[in-house]
C-alpha cells in the first residue's frame, strides 16, 4: 500500500489527474473503473480541464461504474448514470456507448445483471485503473461491512449508516433508494491498479482502519492491504488518527524521488 497524504482535496484531484493523464498516454485504450460520490468530484474537474486544455482524451477509454442504485431510472437525475453524464461524460470525448453502470432495470434478475457485468468487465481486459472513495464505515463501493471478501457483482442492501451519509443528496419527498448493484470486492481487487481518494475529517476513522486495522470484512477497504498496486491519497485531515504517519510521508518522498529518476512522471 502507498499512502500519499497531501495538504488538501485539491492537491488530491491534482495528483489523481496526473496518474490519469499518464496511464491514458501510456494507454490510450485503457479501462478505467470509475466511482460517484463527494470525493471524485474535483478529481473529474480536473479530468475535464485537462482535456479541454488539450492534454488528455477518453476517445479510446472504455469505463465501469462500481455501482447503480436499484430501482431509479437511469434518466432520473439521481442515478449513478445521470452523475456520470454530468460530472464527467458529457463533457469529455468518451465514447458513451463504452461507458457502463450496473443498472438493473425493474424486470431484470440482479443475478443475470450481476454476471453480465463481470463478463463485460473480462471481455474489455479487465480494469487498469480503478478509482475508489471509501464510505464513513470503511465501505467500497457499496460493499458494506460484512461482505465477502470474495464478492463478485451483485445487489446489496444499504446500511443505515450509508443511508444516513447520503441523505444529504436527497431532498425530504424524494424516494432514496436501499439498495444497489455494486462491483464485488473480489471484482475491484481485480482491478490491475487500485487509487483510493478520501478527503475531510468524517473519513479519518475509516481511513484509519483501512490502512492500520486488521484486515477484515467489518472494514472492506481493509482488503486493499491486499493489493499489489494500492495507492490511497488523502488531504490532511483524512489522515489525522494515522499511528504511522512519519513513515508514510518518509516513504512518499522517496517513492516520488524514484519516479522522478525512472521516468514514471515523464508523460505529463
Ligand atoms: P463520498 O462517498 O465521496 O460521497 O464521501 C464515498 C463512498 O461512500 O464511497
Amino acid at each position: 500500500m502507498e499512502v500519499v497524504i497531501l495538504k488538501s482535496a485539491d492537491e488530491v484531484a491534482i495528483y489523481a489527474a496526473k496518474l490519469v493523464g499518464v496511464l491514458l498516454k501510456s494507454e490510450p485504450g485503457a479501462v478505467l473503473g470509475l466511482a460517484t460520490g463527494s470525493t471524485p468530484q474535483a478529481l473529474y474537474r480536473r479530468l475535464v480541464t485537462n482535456y479541454r486544455d488539450g492534454k488528455i482524451s477518453f476517445k479510446n477509454v472504455t469505463s465501469f461504474n462500481l455501482d447503480e442504485y436499484l430501482g431509479v431510472a437511469q434518466d432520473n437525475p439521481q442515478s449513478y448514470r445521470s452523475y456520470m453524464n454530468r460530472e464527467l461524460f458529457d463533457l469529455i470525448d468518451i465514447d458513451k456507448q463504452n461507458t457502463f453502470v450496473p443498472d438493473c432495470k425493474d424486470n431484470e434478475n440482479p443475478r443475470e445483471v450481476g454476471q453480465r457485468y463481470e463478463d463485460r468487465m473480462r471481455l474489455a481486459g479487465g480494469v487498469d485503473l480503478q478509482i475508489l472513495g471509501i464510505g464513513g464505515n470503511g465501505h467500497i463501493g457499496f460493499n458494506e461491512p460484512s461482505s465477502s471478501l470474495g464478492s463478485r457483482t451483485r445487489v446489496k442492501t444499504l446500511t443505515r449508516q450509508t443511508l444516513h451519509d447520503n441523505s444529504r443528496l436527497f431532498t425530504k419527498d424524494e424516494f432514496q433508494p436501499k439498495l444497489a448493484m455494486t462491483m464485488g470486492i473480489a471484482s475491484i481487487m481485480a482491478a490491475r491498479k487500485i487509487l483510493l481518494l478520501a478527503t475531510g475529517a468524517g473519513k479519518a476513522d475509516a481511513v484509519v482502519r483501512m490502512i492500520e486495522g486488521p484486515l477484515t470484512a467489518m472494514c472492506p477497504a481493509s482488503i486493499l492491504q491486499m493489493h499489489e498496486d494500492a495507492t490511497i491519497l488523502l488531504d490532511e485531515q483524512a489522515a489525522t488518527q494515522l499511528q504511522n504517519r512519519d513513515y508514510y510521508d518518509l516513504a512518499y518522498l522517496q517513492n516520488e524521488s524514484l519516479k522522478e529518476r525512472f521516468g514514471v512522471f515523464d508523460a505529463d
